[in-house]
């Protein structure tokens, strides 16, 4: 299949360009788009085929439920059963924005669009593109990130590119994603709200709003053996080629370590990268060392991470090192999918207090 690249000035956004590809959502197409989060790989939400369609294309599992993006509030309630008072509180604090909420779901989504479950994740992104490009589809586009299974959600056009063309109808090629890391998702089905995946908006944020939000156990579990609650954390999320270890203490004791694993990994003849923050990453010897940014930006770190992994796995290392983040919030986040990307490999030095 022929992929048509378009690109897009998110400041002025080409008003043909967006409907030509909400025409073809609208008749059954594939567009990849770019969101505040990642870039999002759209299909129609309300047609079964459509969601298929995704499946296929990401090479992803169809079990594994897609989030239904809309473009204003009024879209919400024909998609679910009825509107939680809770979705309203967080709706009028975090929407537009990196926010998905799970709800039961009206007759109208199809089982294909939530992988045969009763319960639907929206979310109403702030991204201008976005927003423009799902009323023009007609206003419900379920979007996995437009990776293919395996790869880090892409944060860039470049890597929409790499891995969907040839295999979707359009691409819509904007800036780099802000935010860098998928959405937070919440579940409102339950007695009280459940945090299934940490994003940037943090458990603090959601409390200021509802203070008996939670976070579900099995993401807060050291290991990848307690079952969580959305679906597509069961599977084998993306990790690199390489073998990855995270690295966590004191900054001496982490440049004294990594750098002892080097020296090692080096006369095995292994090539070896390092992740690290603009301020040690002068301190290593490595094939390929990158800057995930200031130590204490974490906005900056979350927005580079997935961009990394994906050198490291272009660079063909073999063992990467990576530092760890600390901290509350957004830190929290990025540790999560550094965890997974590691496989729960990390490497924790002297007395943390954590
Ligand atoms: O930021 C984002 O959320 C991006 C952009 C494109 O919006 N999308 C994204 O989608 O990350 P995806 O498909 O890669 O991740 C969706 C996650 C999966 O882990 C899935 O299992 C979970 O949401 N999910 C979707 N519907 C669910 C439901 N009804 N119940 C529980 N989990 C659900
Ligand atoms: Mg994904």
């Amino acid at each position: 299949m022929d992929t048509v690249i378009a690109r897009i000035d998110p400041s002025n956004p080409d008003p043909g360009m967006i409907s030509r590809a909400g025409g073809i959502i609208r008749s059954g197409g594939l567009v990849a788009f770019p969101t505040e989060t990642v870039y999002g790989l759209g299909g129609d939400a309300l047609s079964g085929d459509s969601s298929r369609a995704i499946y296929a294309a990401k090479g992803r599992p169809s079990d594994n439920p897609l989030i239904v993006h809309i473009a204003d509030m009024k879209s919400l309630g024909r998609i679910v059963k009825s509107v939680p008072d809770k979705a309203y509180a967080l709706a009028e604090k975090f929407w537009p924005g990196p926010l998905t909420m799970i709800m039961d779901k009206s007759d109208e989504v199809p089982y294909a669009t939530t992988g045969g479950l009763d319960t639907v994740a929206v979310r109403f992104p702030s991204d201008p593109v976005a927003q423009a490009f799902i009323r023009a589809a007609g206003g419900y586009v379920a979007a996995p990130s437009a990776n293919l299974s395996g790869k880090p959600s892409p944060t860039s056009g470049k890597y929409v590119v790499e891995d969907m063309d040839g295999r979707i109808d359009m691409i819509l090629y904007g800036d780099d994603s802000v935010i860098g890391l998928e959405s937070t998702i919440v579940d409102l089905t339950g007695t009280s709200p459940v945090i299934l995946r940490p994003g940037y908006i943090t458990l603090e944020m959601l409390r200021s709003v509802l203070p008996d939000v939670s976070v579900d156990t099995a993401l807060l579990a050291d290991d990848d053996k307690t079952p969580p609650k959305a679906p597509g954390m069961k599977y084998r999320h993306y990790a690199p080629k390489g073998d990855l270890v995270i690295v966590e203490g004191e900054r001496p004791e982490v440049i004294q370590y990594i750098t002892d694993k080097l020296v090692a990994d080096a006369s095995l003849g292994k090539r070896t990268g390092v992740i690290a923050s603009t301020q040690t990453a002068s301190s290593y010897k490595a094939d390929v060392v990158l800057d995930m940014g200031d130590a204490s930006d974490h906005d900056e770190i979350a927005r580079r991470l997935f961009g990394l992994l994906r050198e490291m796995d272009d660079e063909e290392v073999d063992s990467i090192y990576s530092e760890a983040v600390s901290g509350e919030g957004v830190a929290a986040a990025i540790m999560n999918r550094l965890l997974k990307a590691a496989g729960h490999n990390i490497v924790v030095l002297g007395d943390i207090q954590t």
